[in-house]
């Protein structure tokens, strides 16, 4: 699909499908030809649209315009707009314009969003969407005969004078819905083929492909053992799978700080001994979709350029019940020497993430630490499927990382870190124990048990467990994967 930019009026646009949107009690803005108007207001009338969110008609112009049918859709009230509902409403739009099945699609944006936002993050939030709404996963599919054929031009009608700004809109746009989209692919794809070692050659082919901007590490077995990563190690002993610790760095030529992305590289998670039982065993392919994220990330860093030197972190690893598994009562010691009693070998992530925080903390010694991580079934309980727990011990890094959620529609919301619930994660034989005493506050007290391994270092733990993975389809994503976290990273690094 190949998304372009019209300096003409509506009325002059021979693509098959324009849509036009409409505010609730508001007139059509952005149409100046006359009997063209006209026609739409009076078909407005007959069909008692209103404009209401979700309502739409189809015109057929005839002669008056060059395409084939004018799509209007409502969006309700104007003031309750925000770019997340603009997201949304591209969309579902697209998705009523698909099925008029047209080849060409030209959109033309209203005045009042051209209002609430400059024409740059406009035009880079409405690709998004388009790229986003479009996104399918069906390569395991025989061929679908009624499938219908995709859109081949995008067109958005913007005024002459401001084609070089939504250019660049555009351009940002799609490098960060096709970072997203890898992402959604890598915990789309079956956990047979997204093993440890197959996240570590994607690792290699981003650095291969990076012109030299980025390089790619990969630590085996023996080298993890080297650097004691036993936490690591007790989680991948499960599996006939070998582990991978995956090193990925990007530096600019001029460079602020240095941020380390640490993300969740669980290729699947069955609990390990402490059996997940089997309905929640199905969607645990989505374990990985914390490092899935930080390479989509580092597939577009190339791109982005951000002033920044980034490094991203991935201990990968399968969760297995076998006879080489780890046991609930076994004794781990992390790479920074703190000792983790496992009492439950579901509470896995925690163990694995220990080891890349120390690791960031003692060979890296970055300026931000940023974690994400399918940690805890808790936090879904706490905050729901579509929202992110946001812990930090920095309560600026945190503002930024909410910042950059506002700008790209990523929810998240910040939890505590009370130092009363630390009481919870003490073990009476070793430092700290994998689960907490009582039930209560999961999500808390995971991210508490991470806090130990990241020193004084500004840390922000991001639990994505819910919004990771899509169990409904919705206007911008279908069932699976959603690439949670890679625009949002991309932002708050370009931010920075
Ligand atoms: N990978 C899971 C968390 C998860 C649950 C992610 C649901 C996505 C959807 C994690 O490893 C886990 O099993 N956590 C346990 C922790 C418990 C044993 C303390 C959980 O949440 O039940
Ligand atoms: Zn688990
Ligand atoms: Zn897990």
């Amino acid at each position: 699909m190949k998304i372009t930019l019209k300096p003409t009026s509506p009325n002059k646009i021979s693509s098959d499908v324009v849509i036009v949107f409409s505010f609730q009690g508001e007139e059509v803005s952005a149409i100046t030809d006359k009997s063209l108007l006209e026609l739409i207001k009076k078909s407005m009338q007959r069909e008692h649209f209103e404009g209401k969110e979700g309502e739409k008609i189809t015109i057929s112009p005839g002669s008056l315009a060059g395409a084939y049918k004018i799509l209007i859709v409502g969006l309700g009230d104007s003031n309750k707009f925000e770019s997340e509902e603009i997201r949304n409403s591209m969309g579902k739009a697209l998705s009523f314009a698909k099925s008029l099945s047209p080849q060409t699609v030209s959109i033309l944006p209203p005045e009042s969003w051209m209002k609430k936002m400059d024409l740059e993050y406009l035009l880079s939030t409405l690709t998004e969407a388009v790229h986003l709404s479009s996104y399918t996963f069906n390569k395991y599919k025989s061929e679908d005969p009624k499938k219908k054929k995709d859109i081949e031009e995008i067109s958005f009608l913007i005024s002459p004078g401001k084609l070089s700004m939504a250019e660049k809109g555009i351009t940002e746009g799609t490098i960060h819905a096709r970072a997203t989209q890898f992402t959604r692919d890598l915990v789309n794809e079956p956990p047979d083929l997204t093993t440890p070692a197959y996240l570590a050659k994607v690792a290699k082919d981003i650095a291969d492909k990076s012109e030299g901007t980025i390089k790619a590490t990969i630590y085996d077995q023996v080298e993890i053992e080297k650097i004691g990563m036993n936490a690591f190690l007790g989680v991948a002993k499960g599996s006939s799978e070998p582990p991978k610790f995956i090193h990925l760095s990007y530096r600019p030529k001029k460079s602020k700080k240095k941020v380390v992305l640490i993300g969740k590289g669980i290729t699947f998670d069955t609990g390990g001994l402490s059996l997940k039982p089997a309905q929640s065993m199905e969607t645990m392919k989505l374990d990985m979709a914390g490092a899935a994220a930080v390479l989509g990330v580092f597939k577009a860093l190339k791109d982005v350029s951000p002033d920044v030197s980034v490094v991203g972190l991935i201990a990968a690893c399968e969760n297995m019940p076998s006879g080489s598994a780890m046991r609930p009562g076994d004794i781990l010691k992390a790479m920074s020497g703190k000792t983790i009693e496992v009492l439950n070998t579901d509470a896995e992530g925690r163990l694995t993430l220990a080891d890349g925080l120390s690791y960031a903390v003692l060979k890296e010694k970055p300026d931000v630490i940023i974690d994400l991580a399918t940690l805890t079934g808790a936090c879904i309980v706490a905050l729901g499927e579509d929202i992110t727990g946001l812990f930090s011990n920095n309560p600026a890094l945190a503002q930024s990382i909410e910042k950059a959620s506002r700008e790209t529609g990523e929810k998240l919301w910040q939890l505590p870190l009370p130092k009363i619930y630390k009481e919870l994660i003490k073990s009476h034989i070793a430092d700290i124990k994998n689960i907490q005493t009582g039930k209560y506050g999961g999500a808390i007290t995971a991210a508490l048990f991470l806090e130990e391994f990241v020193g004084n270092i500004p840390w922000a733990h991001l639990d994505i467990a819910g919004p990771s993975y899509a169990e409904k389809p919705s206007s911008l994503t279908p069932i699976g994967g959603t690439g949670y976290g890679v625009r949002l990273l991309l932002k708050y690094l370009k931010n920075i």
